[in-house]
């Protein structure tokens, strides 16, 4: 029997509704949630994920504003909107999308970025928090969208052996982090593998839950998992297909077609992990106000 589907667009969707109970909480206070986006350059990629991320603002009924900056923009110029950030009363959010161009050091951004307002998660305060199960901390969002897939679809992890594939400061090593917490969507045994893992399929192959972000499509194949395992696909990969319209598709870190005939759930691509980041962003930013508020 293929696997069960693990649906991103409605659980992110839930999420969502629910936020707005918060969000009005904070309203009646006289607090709108703010979330402002820096982008440096024209990265189409990036580009397409800050609107995305400014349309979503909007949806939920949150401030936001995105601050464009040409590619050339130096580390101090940068570091200078950061500074005016950080102090602006109105923003409570602050993410700069990366990758950054070449000229600027990236750790010297994010360490820039007022950990209160760190709603990437990115700062090393945020990232000591979040290690030690401090609950005012920043859980980065795409690690954090994927607890919520499994606590959502009443996947349980506790005992269960959680193989992280990819070692990313943005997504493996903060998944490990969160599934090791003891508490509701933790309380696992965490394995992470990585470009150096020797023979990685007898590692994945032992995955209750197999967590894959490694960036390289359709890396796992439908032999490295064990029958029954969850599957949750955090790549998101452009290849080329001459087939379609476009002349391209999205393929995630694992190839559906086997897999779905193994595991015994399984996220898409699209449709799985993606929808859940910019969710968690947004509950980030909420959490960000609400905690402006009672400092
Ligand atoms: N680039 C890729 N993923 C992310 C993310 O989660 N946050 C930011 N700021 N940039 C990214």
């Amino acid at each position: 029997m293929p696997a069960r589907l693990i649906d991103g667009t409605a659980i992110g969707d839930r999420l969502r509704a629910e936020l707005q109970t918060e969000i009005r909480g904070l309203r009646d206070r006289g607090v709108t949630p703010g979330l402002a986006a820096v982008l440096v350059g024209d990265n189409p990629a990036s580009a397409t994920y800050v609107r995305m991320k400014g349309k979503a603002c909007e949806d939920a009924g949150l401030y936001h504003e995105t601050m464009r900056l040409p590619r050339e923009t130096s580390e101090t110029e940068l570091l200078a909107v950061v500074d005016r950030l950080n102090a602006d009363p109105k923003i409570h959010g602050i993410l700069v999308q990366l990758p950054l161009p070449k000229q600027i050091h990236t750790p010297r951004v994010l360490q820039r970025v007022a950990p209160g307002k760190d709603v990437d998660g990115f700062h090393p305060e945020n990232v000591g928090k979040v290690f030690v199960g401090d609950p005012t901390g920043f859980r980065p969002a795409t690690p954090y969208g994927v607890q919520q897939l499994l606590l959502r679809s009443d996947i349980d992890t506790t005992g269960r052996h959680a193989v992280i594939v990819g070692r990313s400061t943005i997504v493996g090593r903060p998944m490990a982090a969160l599934l090791l917490q003891d508490g509701p969507g933790g309380n696992a045994t965490v394995t992470v593998c990585h470009s150096r893992t020797r023979d990685i399929k007898s590692v994945t192959r032992q995955a209750d839950i197999l967590i894959v972000a490694m960036g390289k499509p359709e890396f796992v194949t439908g032999d490295m998992i064990k029958p029954g395992a969850v599957v949750i696909d955090v790549g998101t990969n452009r290849v080329e297909d001459p087939t379609t319209k476009t002349g391209s598709r999205l393929v995630g870190d694992v190839k559906f077609a086997e897999a779905v005939q193994v595991a015994g759930a399984i996220t898409p691509v699209p449709g799985g992990v993606g929808p859940m980041t910019i969710t968690m962003l947004l509950c980030n930013t909420v959490q960000a106000a609400r905690q402006c508020l009672t400092a």
